[in-house]
């Protein structure tokens, strides 16, 4: 049976992390391999490599104030920055802004969202399919980006380790919202069910997790070689982060009662992704999609990681909920993670729902009474 159990604790520095400190300093220069468009190729820095690590989720650069923030963020060239998916889903945008966290940080890594996946009415047309377009940005990072999308060590002491990964309803394994009307399937809302297009047979599975399950095999040959070095560095007590854009475990969502979209969670998260990490176990995990701040430690399955979602989100969701998104300083840059002077950054008190869950028990079996804010949207059912 599994385990769960939250804590949120203040962040103490491992052994490996006064490793990595007393080992500062020793920063490597790369050379360079090869002209890209902007210099350089995946896994090459600016000058030395840097052991500072920052992520962002979610920078949803579509919205032009977003993409201003994106260019007002200052050079940071001593820093890693990891983008855990929901650039944007204009391709053109995407890469225009990649180019430009790849231009203020030493290292760019990046795994696609479900928005970076969208297709033109134009690219349907054409036949192309959202795998298409998966295999074609990977690519464009890699060959000539200089982004990373498979795992690396940064600074010969830091793994980086994206999973690629796709949602499926069979993830949500609690009970639903029953008693009200009104309350939309996710199909209808979320726009990646008409955005996104399969190639067969994914298209016609009646089952979705047959897509997650595809997209958890993409994680394999080379990258499988790069993981297992992952792995071993994270039994060994050396740094590890791992980043997903899709929630590893649906403990890291509210419970149902307390969205104002209660069937969302049959679209955020993957039970493979879940053991990927479970199997990695990283010191810390990033996540986005869901746009909550969170900041808090979950053992599941004899696991125990520090998950953190730092959302960009979009201006209206920064207008409206910015309680419930922010995290730490996110309207000024993305958040600290990892520093080879200082250690991990410490817990941000202020992600909302992190912070509930280390004093509320998450009983989702017990209680499915909608809270006083998700209720004023639907009606009560007649009896
Ligand atoms: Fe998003
Ligand atoms: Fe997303």
């Amino acid at each position: 049976m599994a385990m769960v159990g939250w804590s949120v604790r203040v962040s103490v520095a491992s052994p490996a992390a006064v490793r990595a400190r007393r080992a500062v300093g020793g920063g490597r220069a790369v050379g360079r391999r090869g002209r890209t468009c902007c210099g350089l190729r995946a896994g090459q820095s600016v000058g030395e490599e840097p052991v500072r690590v920052v992520a962002i989720s979610d920078v949803h650069v579509d919205h032009p104030e977003n993409m201003q923030w994106v260019r007002d963020l200052r050079d940071d060239l001593g820093a890693c920055c990891v983008l855990a998916g929901d650039v944007s889903g204009d391709t053109d945008l995407l890469k225009e802004a990649l180019l430009v966290f790849r231009a203020k940080y030493g290292r760019v890594f990046f795994t696609p969202g479900n928005h970076d996946l969208w297709l033109t009415s134009r690219e349907r047309r054409m036949g192309k399919s959202s795998l298409d377009k998966l295999a074609e940005l990977l690519r464009w990072c890699e060959e000539e980006a200089g982004v990373d999308t498979r795992p690396a060590l940064v600074g010969g002491r830091v793994w980086v380790v994206p999973v690629l990964s796709w949602y499926h309803s069979s993830f949500d394994t609690e009970p639903d919202i029953e008693g009200w009307q009104g309350i939309p399937p996710v199909e209808r809302v979320m726009r990646d069910f008409k955005r996104c297009a399969w190639p067969q047979p994914l298209s016609d599975a009646a089952d979705d997790s047959v897509l997650a399950e595809h997209f958890d095999g993409l994680n394999g040959g080379e990258y499988q070689r790069l993981w297992d070095q992952a792995r071993a560095a994270s039994r060994a007590g050396d740094p590890v982060i791992s980043f997903s854009h899709f929630l590893p475990h649906i403990e890291l969502n509210p419970e149902k009662r307390h969205l104002y979209l209660p069937t969302l969670p049959r679209a955020i998260g993957s039970t493979y992704l879940g053991r990927r990490v479970t199997d990695l176990a990283p010191q810390v995990h990033i996540f986005g999609h869901t746009h909550f701040g969170f900041d808090g430690v979950l053992t599941k399955d004899g696991a125990t990681v520090r998950y953190i979602q730092a959302a960009l989100g979009s201006p209206k969701e920064r207008g409206v909920r910015m309680p419930s998104l922010e995290i730490g300083c996110i309207e000024t840059g993305p958040v600290p993670i990892y520093d080879g002077e200082q250690g991990w950054a410490p817990v941000c008190p202020r992600a909302r729902w992190s912070a509930y869950y280390a004093v509320n028990k998450r009983r989702p079996e017990l209680n499915t009474e909608l809270s006083p804010w998700a209720a004023q949207r639907y009606r009560r059912a007649a009896a």
